[in-house]
């Protein structure tokens, strides 16, 4: 017994939360599918539909609400019982990726717990956005009314419905299509950790968008944070071994809320296109500004981030300066933590430190000695200030697209 407890420790096996460190499409798609070449499975904890992961592939381009982006790796994929799900979208998700090659037979396993989306949530959803004075610009897909029904114990999980299709008459027909994937996830990601698989938590949208520590009320309505994956999956928290934040090298926000840093000028606009800054989801342009610091600090207490993804920094290349926020000012004070009242967060004036931009392209840069010394100086900061170092920066959006400093898996 001794001996294989050794072997087992001995053994490099990790599980990894990758978590967005703002408000989400920091790039976590791509992330989780470079990762997930040396994972053996990729787990959804939260969220639903209402994310939107990109991976690129060549010419495939692959666009995940519900599936874990390991899918494309081929890696056995997990929708753990913190997910709300869609169950027409989802299938309509899986035609998709069977018609690109991608088959989800045998690798795609679903909570019994998950609860379900219905039409009544997605209908609701539209209410409340059209009958409220703060209006939070939601995707529309009924996440916020299914997380209320599951915790004011009106819900339908996948077991439910399981044992009882009238419960959903509308969905009866997915019946027989769903039923092969439902099985008890929590039993199934416990044995895979006693085996010594690798597995990678992928969160969906962002540290700022959590319902908890969030800029309340522009939040979405579950917990995003890397502690999620644990209450999302049901795994105790003894089993992460990293915790990688995704930071996109600029901000961007979907939908309403405070946003410090936001650009609402030509330079807003430059990274609008030049990130092709559109919603995954619901194609909504997305809201820019410069790079937050005293955000992304506030997201490493609060997720306890090892190491940190850089994404996107090839879309500054053309900048001949650059600002990074370094704390905000509020009635001539600098406040010392991040405010939790969006009317404080509106009002704020950030403090920024300038930087140089580096003017060239970063295409042939294939490790940080490539990289021009403006770049490296900008990222060298984000280490300092931030005291977390970069593992990865990526420099476009394909998978291989990667500077890599330091092996997550080691
Ligand atoms: P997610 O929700 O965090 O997975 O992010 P999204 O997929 O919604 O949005 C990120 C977008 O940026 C996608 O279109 C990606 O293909 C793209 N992307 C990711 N990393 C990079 C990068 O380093 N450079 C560029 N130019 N694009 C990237
Ligand atoms: P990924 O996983 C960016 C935003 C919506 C809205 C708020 C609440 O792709 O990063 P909801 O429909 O969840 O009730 O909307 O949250 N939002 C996202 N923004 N990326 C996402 O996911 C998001 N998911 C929700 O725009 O402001
Ligand atoms: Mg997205």
């Amino acid at each position: 017994m001794l001996k294989f407890r050794l072997l087992l420790f001995l053994a490099i096996f990790m599980n990894i939360v990758i978590i967005g460190s703002q408000w989400g499409d920091e790039g976590k798609g791509k992330i989780v599918d470079y990762l997930s070449e040396k994972a053996e499975i990729t787990v959804r904890f939260q969220g639903g539909n209402n994310a939107g992961h990109t991976v690129i592939i060549g010419s495939d381009i692959f666009k995940l609400h519900h599936i874990p982006s390991g899918i494309c790796q081929n890696k056995i994929c997990v929708l753990g019982n913190g997910v709300v799900i869609n169950l027409p979208f989802l299938i309509t998700e899986i035609k998709q990726l069977q018609e690109k090659g991608l088959s989800v037979k045998d690798k795609l396993f679903i909570s019994e717990k998950a609860h379900i989306i219905t039409q009544k949530h997605q209908d609701i959803d539209k209410k409340q956005e059209e009958n409220r004075s703060n209006k939070v610009g939601t995707t529309g897909k009924g996440i916020g009314p299914c997380y209320t029904d599951k915790v004011s114990r009106f819900g339908v999980r996948m077991i439910d419905f399981i044992n009882n299709k009238d419960l959903i008459p509308e969905y009866s027909q997915y019946y027989d299509l769903i039923k092969s994937f439902i099985i008890d996830t929590t039993y199934f990601l416990n044995k895979a950790i006693r085996e010594g698989k690798n597995i990678i938590f992928e969160g969906a949208q962002g540290t700022f968008l959590d319902i908890d520590h969030g800029t309340y009320p522009y939040v979405t309505s579950s917990n995003t944070i890397s502690s999620a994956a644990c209450t999302g999956s049901g795994i105790a928290p003894k089993h992460i071994n990293k915790v990688i934040g995704i930071l996109k090298a600029y901000t961007t926000r979907v939908g309403n809320g405070p946003f410090p840093c936001e650009l609402n000028n030509d330079i807003g606009e430059f990274l609008v296109n030049e990130g092709k800054e559109f919603g995954t989801t619901t194609g909504r342009k997305r809201r820019c500004g410069w790079l937050d610091l005293f955000m992304a600090n506030y997201a490493v207490d609060i997720n306890g981030i090892d190491y940190w993804v850089i994404t996107k920094l090839d879309v500054l290349n053309k900048l001949e300066e650059i600002n990074v926020c370094i704390g905000y000012e509020y009635e001539n004070k600098k406040l010392i933590s991040y405010p939790s009242l969006a009317n404080i967060l509106e009002n704020v004036k950030p403090i920024y430190k300038k930087f140089n931009g580096w003017k060239t392209s970063l295409e042939n840069c294939k490790t940080f000695k490539d990289l021009p010394i403006e770049a490296k100086e900008y990222l060298n900061f984000i280490q300092e200030f931030t005291n977390i170092p970069i593992a990865i920066v990526s420099i476009g959006p394909e998978r291989n697209q990667n500077i890599v400093l330091k092996d997550i898996w080691s």
